[in-house]
């Protein structure tokens, strides 16, 4: 690859995780402070950042071929495009993608992407780089300041995972646990209210276990910084995800009942319903367990809406033990869910396990699951019809003259009163379906 104009436009493709989105934006302004500017909508970019993830099915696969099309679309253009892989696939290839891939010019992993900058100016130069170190220093620290955000924004307080599933290479892609220190969060928090942010979803991969100091040096789970945020007399709502059963504490819980602006939405991954398989999943909580937490849930915030993550077709999943996973749906009534056929990834201790499960058995399971959970999702939609809540607005919709929010239980919600982005509207739910409720203004905060 030998680029010699520096990219006047870069794209940034975030695939994945809500924490790709956060990495996603980071990059962007980033390139921003380097004076390369985000394309247009529909415009081919100068610089492409495919920011990747690794958690399921044939990522790999699938980043080549982006990469393929993207120097398609170039050749066809007469332009030769800078490629950057960024994200997790990134950091588990790594020199792979260089060997394989000669378009890509820079190749950098989800701890190290503060570097870019540096990597777009060497591959000015003709000179391909390949950064996937994690190194101890602060990658925040070494990012610009956020600007501009949307009314509903990101905000990594916690990366990396410890607990070591056996599916998952999150442990692997992502490092060992971290927290970000408690004044520097509290200081991009404000930065983020001050750019036109209302509601703030605080994220890690265990976002549960994040622990700092406070001012007064006294050490504080998320609960300590979910208080501080909520002092912040401009936002309005706050969340967190994701979190893992084993790292909530009382502290966490009863913040539910405690702060008004922490929003009454919980997403707690269980995975499986049957405890032989959450064992050998590395989960190191039972399903009895895990009803217990919620119980406490429920307990502090009575309206509480439960969201979780399924696996079906773990190795060696039986008939009996999927059904206990359709058990636990029923008996949590989940608001809302993800549910993914389990997908052998590299390098993990799951991916060597005996009776893996026939894709057929896996597609037919999955669909029984989210059935179970469609139906629940349904339920929790209807039982919410005529309740009054604040609907925070985010996006157009597709239809003209429609308008898109997120109610505090997470739900969208529609509207066809003229709104815009930004709006907090006091609303009554007036019709319910599946996975959305159509709204009805009832009056309207300017933004
Ligand atoms: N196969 C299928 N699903 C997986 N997840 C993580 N690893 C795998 C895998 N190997 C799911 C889990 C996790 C979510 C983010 O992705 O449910 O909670
Ligand atoms: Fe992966 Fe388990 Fe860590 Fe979640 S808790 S990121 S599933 S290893």
């Amino acid at each position: 690859m030998k680029t010699s104009d520096t990219p006047r436009t870069y794209k940034v493709k975030s695939f994945g995780c809500q924490m790709n989105v956060y990495d996603g934006e980071r990059m962007g302004e980033l390139l921003e402070a380097k004076g390369i500017k985000p394309a247009a909508e529909g415009e081919d970019a100068d610089l492409v950042v495919l920011n990747t993830c690794h958690i399921r099915e044939k990522a790999t696969e699938k980043v080549y071929s982006d990469i393929g099309r993207i120097v398609k679309a170039g050749n066809k253009a007469g332009r030769d495009p800078m490629i950057a892989v960024a994200g997790c696939v990134a950091q588990a290839e790594g020199e792979e993608i260089m060997k394989r891939a000669p378009a890509v010019g820079i190749v950098v992993g989800p701890q190290a992407y503060h570097r870019l900058g540096d990597m777009v100016t060497k591959a000015v130069a003709g000179e391909r780089g390949t950064d996937t170190d994690m190194p101890e220093d602060a990658k925040f620290a070494a990012l610009p300041r956020r600007r501009k955000v949307a009314p509903s924004a990101f905000l990594t307080v916690q990366e990396g995972c410890d607990k070591f599933c056996t599916y998952c290479v999150v442990p692997y892609t992502r490092g060992a646990e971290i927290s970000r220190p408690y004044t520097d969060l509290v200081e991009e928090a404000k930065r983020l209210v001050d750019a036109g942010a209302r509601e703030i979803t605080l994220l890690g991969q265990n976002v549960n276990a994040w622990r700092g100091e406070d001012t007064a040096g006294h050490s504080v789970g998320l609960e300590g910084l979910v208080k501080e945020l909520a002092n912040l007399p401009d936002l309005e709502r706050i969340r967190y995800t994701t979190s893992h059963p084993n790292d909530m504490t009382d502290e966490l819980i009863a913040a539910h009942g405690e702060i008004d602006k922490l929003m009454p939405y919980l997403h707690l991954p269980v995975q499986s319903g049957s405890d032989r398989v959450l064992k050998a999943m590395n989960r190191s909580h039972t399903a009895q367990s895990y009803l217990r937490l919620l119980d406490r849930f429920r307990e502090v915030r009575p309206d509480i809406a439960l969201s979780g993550d399924f696996i079906v077709g773990f190795p060696g999943e039986t008939e009996a033990e999927f059904a206990e996973t359709l058990h636990i749906v029923d008996a949590v009534r989940y608001a809302a869910a993800f549910s993914f056929k389990y997908s052998p990834r590299p390098g993990t201790p799951a991916a060597n396990m005996d009776d893996q499960i026939a894709p057929e058995v896996m597609d037919e399971r999955l669909q029984r699951l989210q059935t179970a959970l469609g139906r629940h999702q349904h339920a929790f939609n209807q039982a919410s019809l005529g309740k009054t809540c604040d609907v925070l607005i985010e996006r157009k919709g597709r239809k003209p003259g429609q308008w898109l929010g997120k109610s505090p239980w997470l739900q969208s919600v529609f509207f066809d009163s003229e709104l815009k982005i930004g709006d907090m509207v006091r609303a009554e739910l007036v019709q319910a379906g599946p996975s959305s409720l159509q709204g009805r203004v009832l009056d309207s905060v300017p933004a």
